[in-house]
C-alpha cells in the first residue's frame, strides 16, 4: 500500500515520518518547494524533538520520499492523506479553499481507487464536500472513498503522539475503506473507535473546544480567585481530584494560543451558528481568552505605573513551551499593547526568537533582543513570565534580582511560589493568587 501526504506543515510532516516508521511506503509533497527540499536532505522545517532523527532514518531505508510532484504523487498512492491547512477566515470559519483544490487535483488524477483521508481539522461536513467535488471533477468512473482520521498531536510532543496515540478515530462508511484504515493502524487495534464520517469529524473540533473551555473555565475561577483569598493552583488542584474532571488542562494564568485551540474554537462556532446552533457557551470562553492579555497588562500597569521608557525583560516568546511557534501567542498581543503604551522591551525565548523577529523586528531601543534570560533582565525595570519554559524554572532569583534595576516580576503562568520570590526581595505578581 502506498500512501501519499498531501501538505507536509507540522501535522503532514510528522503524519508522514510516523507512517513511514510504522513501515508503510510514503511520499509527502507539498507546494512549498523550499519545505520538500529540506525534507528530501532530512531537514525538518518544523523544531519537534526526534522528528529529524526519524526522518533521516525513513529516508535512509527508503520508506520515506518526498517530491514537489502533486499529480504524480496522487497517480502513485493508494492512499492519499489530506494534511493541508485550514487557515481562519475573518468570520472565524475555517477557509476550506485548499482541500477544495487538493480535491480536484484526485479527481484530476484518479487512475484507480484511492482512499482519501481527511487528516487536517476540518468542520464536519466536509467530507460531503470532499466527496461533491472529486465526483464532479473526475473524468472516469473510478470509485474512490473517503475516511476522516483526524490528529490529536500536540506540538513539543507531536512525534511520541503520534507513535503512541491515545485513540485513533476513524470515520468510514465503507467496508474497503474500514479495512483499509484498519491495515494503516494495525499496531494500535485496541485504541481504535470507529465511526461515521461527521462524527469523527466533530470529535476533533469537540476535543479542542472542550480542553479550551477547561482553560477559560480555571482562567474565569482564576478572577473569582483575585478578588479573594482563594488561591486558583490549589481550587485547580481541588478540582482535579476528582477523577471526573481531572487534572489536566486547569492550569491558570495568559490563557491558550497556537494553532490549534482559537482557530477551531472559532471554526466549531462558526459552523453551528450556521447550522442554527446556539454557540454562546464556546463564545464566551473565547473571550474570556482574549481578556486574559488585558488582565496581565494590568498587572503590569499596576506595577509600573507608566508603561513609557520603562525597561521590560519578556521572557517566552512561542505559544508554549517545547517549541518554536508564535501562532496566536500571548506574547505577540503583550509586547504590541506595551509597545504601543512605550515600554523598551527586550525579548529572550529558547527556541522562538527568529520566528519572532519576523512580526517585531528588531529596532532599539523599543525592541530587541537577548541571548539569555539573564541579558534580558539586565538593567530593566521589571521581568514578565510569558512562556513556561522549565529553563525558566530553573533561573537563580538571586542573580537575576541582581541584575535588574527593579526587582519585580509579573508572572503570566504561576511559575514560582509567591512566598519564596518575595522572600528574596522581589514584587511578585501573578494571576488567580496572592
Ligand atoms: C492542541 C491539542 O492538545 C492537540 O490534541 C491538538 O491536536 C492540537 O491542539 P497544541 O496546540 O500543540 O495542541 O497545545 P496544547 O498543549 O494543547 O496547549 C494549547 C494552549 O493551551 C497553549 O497555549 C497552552 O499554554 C495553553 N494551556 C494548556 C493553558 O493555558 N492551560 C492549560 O492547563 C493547558
Amino acid at each position: 500500500m502506498k500512501i501519499g501526504i498531501i501538505g507536509t506543515g507540522y501535522v503532514g510532516l510528522v503524519t508522514a515520518v510516523g507512517l513511514a516508521e510504522f513501515g508503510h511506503l510514503v511520499t509527502g509533497t507539498d507546494s512549498e518547494v523550499d519545505k520538500i527540499e529540506k525534507a528530501s536532505q532530512g531537514i525538518s522545517h518544523i523544531y519537534e524533538s526526534d522528528l529529524e532523527s526519524l526522518l533521516k532514518k525513513n529516508l535512509k531505508k527508503g520508506k520515506l520520499t518526498f517530491s514537489q510532484d502533486l499529480d504524480k504523487t496522487i497517480l502513485s498512492s493508494d492512499v492519499l492523506f489530506v494534511c493541508v491547512n485550514t487557515p481562519q477566515r475573518e468570520d472565524g470559519s475555517a477557509d476550506m479553499s485548499f482541500v477544495e483544490a487538493v480535491s480536484r487535483k484526485i479527481a484530476e488524477n484518479l487512475n484507480h481507487y484511492k482512499l482519501v483521508v481527511e487528516k487536517s481539522t476540518v468542520p464536519v461536513r466536509t467530507s460531503m464536500w470532499i466527496n461533491r467535488t472529486i465526483s464532479l471533477y473526475k473524468k472516469s468512473d473510478v470509485p474512490f472513498d473517503i475516511a476522516s482520521n483526524p490528529e490529536f498531536l500536540r506540538e513539543g510532543s507531536a512525534v511520541s503522539d503520534f507513535l503512541n496515540p491515545d485513540r485513533i478515530i476513524i470515520g468510514v462508511e465503507s467496508k474497503k475503506a474500514r479495512e483499509i484504515m484498519l491495515k494503516i493502524y494495525e499496531k494500535f487495534k485496541d485504541r481504535v473507535l470507529i465511526t461515521n464520517i461527521d462524527t469523527a469529524e466533530l470529535i476533533k473540533h469537540a476535543s479542542n473546544s472542550f480542553l479550551a473551555l477547561k482553560i477559560s473555565y480555571i482562567n474565569l475561577m482564576s478572577e473569582m480567585c483575585e478578588r479573594t483569598d482563594a488561591d486558583v493552583g490549589l481550587v485547580a488542584k481541588g478540582m482535579g481530584l476528582d477523577p471526573r474532571i481531572g487534572a489536566q488542562f486547569l492550569r491558570a494564568g495568559l490563557g491558550y494560543g497556537g494553532s490549534c485551540f482559537p482557530k477551531d474554537i472559532r471554526a466549531l462556532t462558526k459552523i453551528g451558528e450556521d447550522m442554527g446552533v446556539n454557540m454562546n457557551l464556546l463564545m464566551e470562553a473565547d473571550r474570556i481568552n482574549l481578556e486574559r492579555i488585558g488582565v496581565f497588562v494590568e498587572k503590569v500597569k499596576k506595577a509600573l505605573w507608566i508603561l513609557k521608557d520603562k525597561k521590560i525583560a519578556i521572557l517566552g516568546l512561542s505559544f508554549k513551551p517545547e517549541t518554536d511557534d508564535i501562532r496566536e501567542a500571548p506574547s505577540i498581543r503583550v509586547i504590541k499593547e506595551l509597545q504601543e503604551g512605550g515600554s523598551l522591551l527586550r525579548l529572550y525565548d529558547p527556541e522562538a526568537i527568529e520566528n519572532m523577529k519576523a512580526v517585531f523586528p528588531e529596532d532599539p531601543p523599543q525592541i530587541t533582543y537577548a541571548q539569555s534570560a539573564y541579558e534580558a533582565a539586565k538593567g530593566a525595570n521589571a521581568l514578565l513570565l510569558i512562556t513556561e519554559w522549565d529553563e525558566f524554572r530553573n533561573l537563580d532569583l538571586k542573580k537575576l534580582k541582581n541584575l535588574m534595576d527593579n526587582p519585580i516580576i509579573v508572572d503570566g503562568r504561576n511559575i514560582f511560589e509567591p512566598e519564596e520570590v518575595r522572600k528574596l526581595g522581589f514584587e511578585y505578581y501573578s494571576l488567580g493568587r496572592k
